[in-house]
């Protein structure tokens, strides 16, 4: 994402959190990353600690105010993901800067679900990238404290943790809000409308993660630096639903935290009973669909004729010709 917006001219981090992606290496400290974390912590900030792959839910995730408490935790963490030939599991940890002044929803936490579509297609020989229209916020059931830093259940609004806690519903069915309420909300409160300013500008970072990341999703084994394998593409026949995650902050500047390979699928309020079933049953017309399709021709009559109940756009083109030689 560093060169791809480099190339552009433009600043990754003002796109995401500033963000060091280091080996989880016993000896990790002397790694260039670590060393740049190192120079870049300052007394007074707040960095999020995060397992790099294999993971999501919120597991092995911490805050912390302090250098040698995150230096601590990271060289546990990378002592306890030792498996038994002396590998760690996971293959990179991040460090990440914590955004601290979120926007806040009634005074609470809040960060946005988007699904996007990545599918290889063996018949047209193209690697395609979608964009899905529709997602969801994720609430926090407690008031937001920048001081209580150490509170996950504060601070880290995905359901894996939310659901632990005692006030889970309290405010929201199952802590998750339509964009629609919150486009009302944002308008009320800020004059902004989020269906029109903020949803394009999440659909334009979605496909700059594509266009920055396409042709390695495409070919997994070239994959070397830190992206976590898409098992799915090593076929020409493949697809991935990928979740990206969001948050805004009091400025309303949008920053995108983290992209899911295995995105959480569950349906516990009568909005995700709507939204997730919608958007697979959108995934299968495009993704599988036209692999049942005799002809080229037809493939594209399939799209046709949804197209117009379609929530999925297309993003990102490429050709696998053209990925495989890259
Ligand atoms: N840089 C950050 N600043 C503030 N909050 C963050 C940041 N990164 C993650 N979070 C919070 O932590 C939660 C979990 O982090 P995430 O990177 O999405 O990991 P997971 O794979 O467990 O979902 C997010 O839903 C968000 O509430
Ligand atoms: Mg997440």
């Amino acid at each position: 994402m560093r060169s791809y917006y480099s190339a552009r001219e433009l600043r990754v981090f003002d796109y995401l959190p500033e963000t060091y992606l280091v080996p989880s290496q016993v000896n990790f400290e002397l790694h260039p990353q670590f060393k740049a974390f190192k120079q870049a912590c300052k007394p007074g900030q707040l960095w999020i600690f995060k397992p790099g792959e294999c993971t999501n839910r919120g597991h092995g995730i911490r805050v912390f105010n302090d250098y040698e408490k995150l230096k601590q935790h990271m060289m546990e963490f990378c002592r306890g993901q030792q498996s038994r030939r002396g590998q760690s599991r996971y293959r990179h940890c991040i460090i990440q800067k914590y955004i601290k002044q979120p926007l806040l929803i009634n005074k609470r936490k809040f960060d946005i679900r988007v699904f996007a579509l990545f599918v290889c297609h063996a018949e047209t020989g193209l690697i395609r990238g979608y964009f899905y229209d529709e997602g969801y916020l994720r609430t926090s059931s407690k008031d937001f404290n920048v001081d209580k830093w150490d509170n996950r259940l504060i601070h880290l609004t995905n359901d894996a943790v939310q659901k632990h806690s005692t006030d889970y519903g309290k405010y929201e069915s199952a802590n998750k809000i339509s964009y629609l309420d919150f486009d009302k909300h944002l308008l009320r409160e800020r004059n902004v409308s989020f269906l029109s300013t903020i949803v394009p500008k999440i659909k334009q970072q979605v496909a700059d993660v594509f266009d920055a990341t396409g042709r390695s999703l495409y070919r997994p084994d070239r994959n070397s630096e830190g992206g976590s394998r898409c098992e799915s593409a090593s076929e020409y026949n493949a697809f991935e639903i990928l979740g990206f995650d969001f948050m805004l902050d009091h400025k309303l500047r949008l920053k995108l935290i983290e992209v899911n390979t295995n995105p959480c699928l569950d349906t516990p309020c009568m909005l995700l009973q709507r939204i997730i079933p919608q958007m697979l049953d959108q995934t299968l017309k495009l993704a599988v669909d036209p692999f049942l399709q005799a002809s080229e021709h037809q493939y594209y009559m399939t799209q046709d004729l949804t197209v117009s109940e379609m929530r999925f756009t297309q993003v990102y083109q490429d050709s696998m010709d053209l990925a495989r030689r890259d």
